[in-house]
């Protein structure tokens, strides 16, 4: 069985021997390769030059056994494609260069033309996949529109990005115009990701637990659930909502193949909340890799243990890679998953 193989078995919930794993941000500030990378070139200049999108993305591919590469690149590449681009800030964490704070701002957003704009990604993609032989598995990715707009009405990052929550339930109709077009951008966006050869796409809900229980449906998986549907099932969609997990039954309803969880949930208990069963994906807790070997094996021992009786199970982390998480640590991992039997 191929990496490519396994990773897509266990997406349609096959129960294997052991889980296929891949890392969120696997290309990442931990790996000294990217660090050397980003003293020559900023990371808009990394994430819009396919040769170097695709020399990050392999770099991880290159030292783990990963099973599945996920493209280099970031979910804000969406609203730069319709005018508004974004910074990093000193401080730490996104700026956007400007602020939705006016309705001709959300009406002034250019949604046509947009694969153009993102042909770099096209590209990227192409190389990569090239690149990678058909062995692996290759994800793409794009942000939820509630995620997108958390980013574009805040004007950056944020604690409790009260601006979008705002909207939504003052502006309505506002509201609704932003999250169409956004889903418009989202739906054209991951079929251009489709169409480079991608084997499954994962959409990032990582601000889905800004909503209110009861609004959650309406303002964030409304939109996901469009998406989905107009990717007509060409290729899996793996749905990571971060803190979500008590929304299961609502969050499977959207068509997606996996459910993506962060380090809070239980797989087994959400597996067993689920109406059908359903491939999970997560959830270690990043900080584990930032430990010692010993710990990371004990704590991703306990996980796949956990899993057990879960039909399709893909090994992650509970959310990204963090920058002080050791390569000792990493190694660690990729030797007790790959070594893993479930018999
Ligand atoms: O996993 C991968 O390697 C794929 C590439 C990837 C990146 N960002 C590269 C990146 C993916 C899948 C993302 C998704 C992303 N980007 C999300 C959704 C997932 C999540 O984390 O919840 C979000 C919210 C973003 C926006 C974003 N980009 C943030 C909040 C940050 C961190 C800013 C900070 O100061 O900490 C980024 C930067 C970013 N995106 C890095 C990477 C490798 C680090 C860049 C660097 O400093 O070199």
């Amino acid at each position: 069985m191929t990496p490519r193989e396994r990773f897509l078995s266990a997406v349609n919930c096959k129960n294997l021997n052991r889980p296929p794993i891949w890392l969120m941000r696997q290309a990442g500030r931990y790996l000294p390769e990217y660090r050397a990378l980003k003293d020559r070139y900023n990371f808009l200049t990394l994430v819009q030059t396919p040769e170097l999108a695709t020399e990050v993305t392999l770099q991880p591919m290159q030292r783990f056994p990963l099973d599945a590469a996920i493209i280099f690149s970031d979910i804000l590449v969406i609203p730069e494609a319709l005018g508004q681009s974004y910074h990093f800030r000193e401080s730490g964490g996104i700026g956007m260069n400007d602020t939705l704070d006016a309705p001709q701002k959300i009406q002034a957003l250019n949604n046509s033309g947009i694969t153009e704009r993102l042909n770099y990604v096209n590209e990227a993609l192409r190389l990569t996949r090239k690149e990678l032989g058909p062995t692996h598995a290759l994800l793409g990715f794009c942000g939820s529109p509630w995620t997108l707009a958390a980013y574009m009405v805040e004007g950056g990052s944020s604690k409790d990005f009260s601006k979008i929550r705002h909207l939504a339930l003052h502006e309505p109709a506002q509201f609704e115009s932003l999250m169409q077009k956004l889903s418009i951008a989202c739906i054209d966006y991951l079929k251009l990701q489709i169409s480079a050869g991608v084997d499954a796409v994962q959409i990032f809900d990582s601000w889905a637990a800004l909503c209110p229980y009861e609004k959650y449906p309406l303002w964030s998986l409304k939109w996901i659930q469009q998406i989905i549907t107009a990717l007509d099932s060409e290729v899996p969609v793996i749905l990571y909502a971060k803190g979500m997990g008590h929304h299961a039954i609502q969050l499977a309803s959207t068509g997606a193949k996996v459910l993506s969880l962060d380090w809070t949930e239980s797989l087994p208990q959400v597996y067993q909340s689920l109406r059908k069963p359903l491939s999970l994906q997560g959830n270690l807790d990043p900080l584990v890799l930032t430990t010692t070997p010993e710990d990371t094996r004990r704590e991703a021992t306990n996980l796949l243990k956990d899993t057990t009786n879960c039909s399709g199970h893909i090994f992650n982390l509970g959310h990204g890679m963090l920058p002080q998480a050791k390569i000792e640590c990493v190694e660690a991992l990729m030797d007790t998953v790959t070594m893993w039997n479930h018999d």
